[in-house]
């Protein structure tokens, strides 16, 4: 089955609204795991405007399914990462200016020092992913750079108008996902899912993981956390 891990970052928000200790992404983690999510991935970023360094040590030591950290190719982010050791780590492109990720990760573009990294992160034994959008040169330059996984950037498909320009985007993610398991890459997807959309993805050709965050923590809001990843989870057992 695919695995669903959840992105906490907007429980965080909250808190860093009133910038107090609650709402806390660690009791959210428990939470989550205990209504059946497969991992708990969370975006540290430069400006700390959700998850702060404090959440990722707990989190690190409280997780029992699978502890993903989104973060930039940054020297100071890698080496975050080499001492709290999480058990996945996704590079994504990051701009201090933009409300969410924007756009995927350029890898065929990437400098020595990501290539550097991710062969530190790997001998670390942590896993990789790049955060990609659907494109073959990115794909091809991803299992270059020696990841394990790529995350397909899911936001064009999500954000387009339902009818032809949604099928293909769609179809953009088929090929992606065909040809990232050819050059023996995990195929994972994530970004501006929700539980409409969901059930499309869901049929991706050798998909695995999906990363979902924002309208989890939102319908969380009117059912509960545990309702809330309940029905996402039906949606993926429903359509793998
Ligand atoms: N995957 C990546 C790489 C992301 O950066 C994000 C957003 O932090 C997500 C998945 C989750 O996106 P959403 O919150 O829209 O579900």
């Amino acid at each position: 089955m695919i695995a669903l891990h959840i992105n906490i970052d907007h429980v965080a928000t909250v808190r860093q609204a009133r910038q107090i200790s609650e709402p806390d992404p660690v009791t959210a983690a428990g939470l989550v795991e205990l209504a059946g999510a497969d991992g708990i991935t969370i975006h540290l970023r430069e400006d700390r405007r959700h998850i702060i360094d404090r959440d990722v040590r707990i989190l690190r030591e409280t997780v029992q399914t699978r502890l993903n950290l989104e973060m930039a190719a940054t020297a100071e982010m890698f080496g975050i990462a080499l001492e709290t050791r999480p058990d996945i780590v996704t590079l994504v492109p990051e701009k201090r200016e933009e409300v969410t990720t924007e756009g995927g990760l350029d890898v065929a573009g990437a400098p020595e020092s990501m290539h550097k990294g991710i062969a530190q992160l790997r001998e670390a034994g942590i896993r990789v992913s790049l955060f990609i959008d659907p494109e073959e040169e990115q794909i091809e330059a991803s299992q270059k750079a020696g990841a394990e996984d790529v995350e397909l950037h899911t936001g064009c498909y999500a954000n387009a108008e339902r009818g032809i320009l949604q099928d293909k985007e769609y179809e953009r993610l088929v090929s992606a996902a065909e040809f990232a398991n050819e050059q023996n890459l995990q195929v994972n997807a994530g970004h501006g899912l929700n539980y409409i959309n969901t059930q499309r993805i869901c049929g991706l050709p050798h998909l695995r993981e999906l990363n979902i965050g924002h309208s989890i923590v939102s319908r969380a809001i009117f059912v509960g956390l545990t309702q809330a990843v309940q029905e996402m989870r039906e949606i993926i057992i429903l359509n793998s």
